[in-house]
This record gives C-alpha cells, sequence and structure tokens, in this order.
C-alpha cells in the first residue's frame, strides 16, 4: 500500500532522513519508534506532502504509485491521513465544516441527515464533547481533545492508510482503549496504519506487523513488537554503537 524507496530527505538544507525504506502493506500496523528529533515527524509530513520537506532522492509510492509529486491534498484525496503530532489551530473553521468539506472531497459525503448523525456517534465514541464540534478547530482545545479530535478526523475520514504521530501522547486510559477498538476494526477493514511513538506503551493496545527504529533520520533496526520491550529494557542508545 505504501513504499518508501531509499527515501532521503531535507529541510532548510539539513538532512533530516536517509536512505529510509518501508513497505506497509493492505491491513498492517508498522510502528517507528526514535528518541526526540530523531525525524519521525519529518517522516511523516513528508510522506503527506509537507511543502517544506525536499525529497532529495528516492521515492514515495501509494497503491505502486509515485505521489512525490503530488500536493498533499491529492495525497488525501487517494487515502493518505495524518493525524498531527500537534495539531493547527485554524480560526473560522469549525470541526464540522472540516470534516463536511473534507468528505465531500473525497467523494464520501452522505448528506447533511447521516453526516450529522455519523459525527454525533463517533464523536462519542472518542469521547469529544459535541460543543467543541462547532468551535474554532484546535482553538482553546486542551492537548487530550486535540488528539481526540484527530481520532475523530480519522473515523470519519476512514482514509485507506492512516500516520498517526504520536496520538499516544496526552490520551487518557479511556481514549487509549477507543484507540484500541479503532485499530482492530481498521484491520478487519484491511486499512493500514503507521503509528509513530517514542513510547511503547501504545503496543498495549495494538499488536503491530513490524516495529522500525529510527535514529537520526535512517532506520537502524526492524523487528516485532520484541524489538519494542527491548527499547523499554535498554533505551534507544543500544543502536548506535
Ligand atoms: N523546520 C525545520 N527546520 C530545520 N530543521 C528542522 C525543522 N523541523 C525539524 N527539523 C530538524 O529535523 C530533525 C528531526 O525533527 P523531527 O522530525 O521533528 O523529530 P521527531 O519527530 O523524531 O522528534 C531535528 O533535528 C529537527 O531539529
Ligand atoms: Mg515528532
Amino acid at each position: 500500500m505504501l513504499e518508501l524507496r531509499d527515501l532521503t530527505v531535507k529541510i532548510d538544507g539539513h538532512v533530516v532522513l536517509k536512505n529510509v525504506n518501508l513497505n506497509i502493506k493492505q491491513g498492517q500496523v508498522h510502528v517507528i519508534m526514535g528518541p526526540n528529533g530523531a525525524g519521525k515527524s519529518s517522516l511523516a509530513l513528508t510522506i503527506m506532502g509537507h511543502p517544506d520537506y525536499k525529497v532529495v532522492s528516492g521515492d514515495i509510492l501509494f497503491e505502486n504509485e509515485s505521489v512525490k509529486q503530488l500536493p498533499a491534498f491529492e495525497r488525501a484525496r487517494k487515502g493518505l491521513f495524518l493525524a498531527f503530532q500537534t495539531p493547527p489551530e485554524i480560526e473560522g473553521v469549525s470541526l464540522t465544516t472540516m470534516l463536511r468539506h473534507s468528505l465531500k472531497s473525497l467523494n464520501k459525503y452522505p448528506g447533511y441527515k447521516q453526516f450529522m448523525q455519523e459525527l454525533d456517534k463517533q464523536a462519542m465514541l472518542v469521547n469529544l464533547s459535541k460543543k467543541l464540534l462547532g468551535k474554532s478547530l484546535n482553538q482553546g482545545f486542551s492537548g487530550g481533545e486535540k488528539k481526540r479530535s484527530e481520532l475523530l478526523q480519522l473515523l470519519l475520514l476512514n482514509p485507506k492508510l492512516a500516520i498517526l504521530d504520536e496520538i499516544d501522547s496526552g490520551l487518557d486510559v479511556d481514549a487509549l482503549k477507543a484507540l484500541s477498538n479503532i485499530f482492530r476494526a481498521r484491520k478487519q477493514a484491511s486499512r493500514s496504519c503507521l503509528i509513530i511513538t517514542h513510547y511503547s506503551r501504545i503496543l498495549n493496545y495494538v499488536k503491530p506487523d513490524f516495529v522500525h527504529v529510527l535514529i537520526n533520520g535512517e532506520i537502524k533496526a526492524s523487528g516485532d513488537e520484541h524489538l519494542a520491550r527491548k527499547i523499554e529494557e535498554q533505551g534507544f542508545k543500544q543502536f548506535l554503537k
């Protein structure tokens, strides 16, 4: 579904990703772990098409087609989605309005009544207060509310591939349990996930197919969930040798 081939990326002349290779198949869950500044968010933003991140060499393939020249909205149309580590605040645009327009541009808008019903139902599922749905996006939202708002977007848009950048930070146990159900449902529907984190805690809520360690912009190791346990016990230093 998503393939990164020897991807090298610069921002402001500074190399943030070096020869990254990754192959995420339909229905798979991949976890990327790495310390602060490793390049995890850069990877997420590059896949999604943030214009500041310049692909110096290599390619990004989504469903066997290169998307590296496409603007972010076209990647989103193809079924890519990013839950931001730091969700942006957008004055004057509510979550409801944004989701309505997003669904329309994806040709998935079910009509006003059904949309509002679905929005209410899913907001309840992620425990996001209804009064936030009509307010300016993320403005005045707490850290946890911003993450729940990202989860609500994930549920409504139901993308083929979801990249979740530190979705677990700031979520309480109830929200993590909701997240666990979301992962299960996505797996059943053969939808893929790329989970970015620096804690192995999220692995109590999802069983990954692969775990990768990203340090200084490079993938230093790949394995299964045992790799995450090893990181928990011994930290990231073991990969620097
Ligand atoms: N806009 C930017 N300009 C220059 N350097 C940046 C910019 N954004 C990120 N970086 C650098 O890229 C590296 C990786 O950052 P980031 O991808 O945010 O790491 P992580 O998400 O793993 O904590 C860091 O060294 C950071 O300082
Ligand atoms: Mg980050």
